[in-house]
C-alpha cells in the first residue's frame, strides 16, 4: 500500500511506512504559512524543533528555548491543520529534571500546542523518562547521536559514534542508546550526525523507524531543518545539508525591487489605489 496523500498521518502510519519499506519524509516548521505550504506538498512529519532558537530566534544554540516558546510555535503550526503528523520538541530542561516535570511538559505540548507526539534527546540516560511519557499515552520520538542540547559535553556540533580509535566505545554506546530508546517505547528515533554504516546497522536492528539527519541514506526516513533546505539560514551549513532553493536571494530581489519602485515612484500605480 502506498502513502495516502489525503488521509491524516498518524503514529501507527509512520510505523507502517517502515514495515512497507517506504521512506518517511520530515521537515521542521515553526509557523502557519510554512506549515501550510510544506503540508500541501505531502510531507509526512512536521517537527516544531527547538532549532527554533538558532533559525528563527537568532541565538547560538537551542539551549535558551523555553516551553512557552515551543507551545506558541506549535499553536501556529497546528492552526494549519496539517495532514502531517505534528511533533513538538521538548526543550532543554523540560524533561531532564524529573519524571513529573517531563510528563507535565510533554502534556502541555499536546494540550496547549496540539502536538500529536513529542521528541526528546538522549538514549540510555532518558529511557526511564521516555517510558513514563509513553505510559500516559503520549507518543515519543527519540533523538540520539549528535544531540544539540548536549553541545557543551560534546565540545561542539560533532559527528557521534565514529570508528574505534577516534571515539573509543562510541559506536557501542550509540547502539545501546538506540536499543534503549526503542525498548522504552519510542515510536521512532532521529539519528543525527551518525556515520552512515552505523545508522544502517541501527536501522536494520530496530523495530521502529529511524529518521536521519546527517546519518546517510539507509535510514527509514530523512529530516532537515526547513531554513537550511530553503536557503533561509545564515548559520553554518553542515555537510549533510542540501540546499534546494535560495530563498534569501529570491526575497532580496523582491525587496530590492520594491524599494527601487517606491523610491522612483513606480509603485503604487492606479491599479493599486482606490478611487
Ligand atoms: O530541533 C530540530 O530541528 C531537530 C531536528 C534537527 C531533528 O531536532
Amino acid at each position: 500500500m502506498s502513502a495516502n496523500l489525503s488521509s491524516k498521518v498518524t503514529v501507527p502510519e509512520v510505523q507502517r511506512l517502515k514495515t512497507a519499506g517506504q521512506k518517511i519524509t520530515a521537515l521542521t516548521a515553526y509557523d502557519y504559512p510554512f506549515a501550510r505550504i510544506l503540508d500541501a506538498c505531502g510531507i509526512d512529519v512536521l517537527l516544531v524543533g527547538d532549532s527554533l532558537g538558532t533559525v528563527v530566534q537568532g541565538v547560538a544554540t537551542t539551549l535558551p528555548v523555553t516551553m512557552d516558546e515551543m507551545v506558541y510555535h506549535l499553536k501556529l503550526v497546528s492552526r494549519a491543520r496539517p495532514r502531517a503528523l505534528v511533533v513538538g520538541d521538548m526543550p532543554f530542561l523540560s524533561y531532564q529534571a524529573g519524571i513529573c516535570d517531563a510528563i507535565t511538559n510533554a502534556g502541555r505540548l499536546l494540550k496547549e500546542g496540539s502536538a500529536e507526539a513529542v521528541k526528546l534527546e538522549g538514549g540510555v540516560n532518558v529511557a526511564r523518562v521516555i517510558k513514563a511519557i509513553v505510559n500516559v499515552d503520549i507518543p515519543v520520538m527519540g533523538h540520539i547521536g549528535l544531540t544539540p542540547q548536549s553541545v557543551h559535553r560534546m565540545g561542539g556540533f560533532k559527528v557521534q559514534g565514529k570508528k574505534a580509535g577516534r571515539q573509543p566505545g562510541a559506536r557501542e554506546r550509540l547502539l545501546e542508546d538506540a536499543q534503549a530508546v526503542a525498548e522504552a517505547g519510542a515510536f521512532a528515533v532521529v539519528l543525527e550526525g551518525v556515520p552512515m554504516d552505523l545508522a544502517h546497522e541501527i536501522t536494520d536492528r530496530l523495530p521502529i523507524p529511524t529518521i536521519g539527519i546527517g546519518a546517510g541514506p539507509y535510514c527509514d526516513g530523512q529530516i532537515l531543518v526547513m531554513h537550511d533546505l530553503l536557503g533561509l539560514s545564515d548559520r553554518f551549513a553542515p555537510k549533510f545539508v542540501k540546499r534546494y532553493a535560495d530563498l534569501q536571494e529570491i526575497v532580496s530581489q523582491a525587496v530590492n525591487a520594491y524599494i527601487n519602485e517606491v523610491r522612483s515612484g513606480v509603485f503604487p500605480q492606479d491599479e493599486h489605489s482606490f478611487h
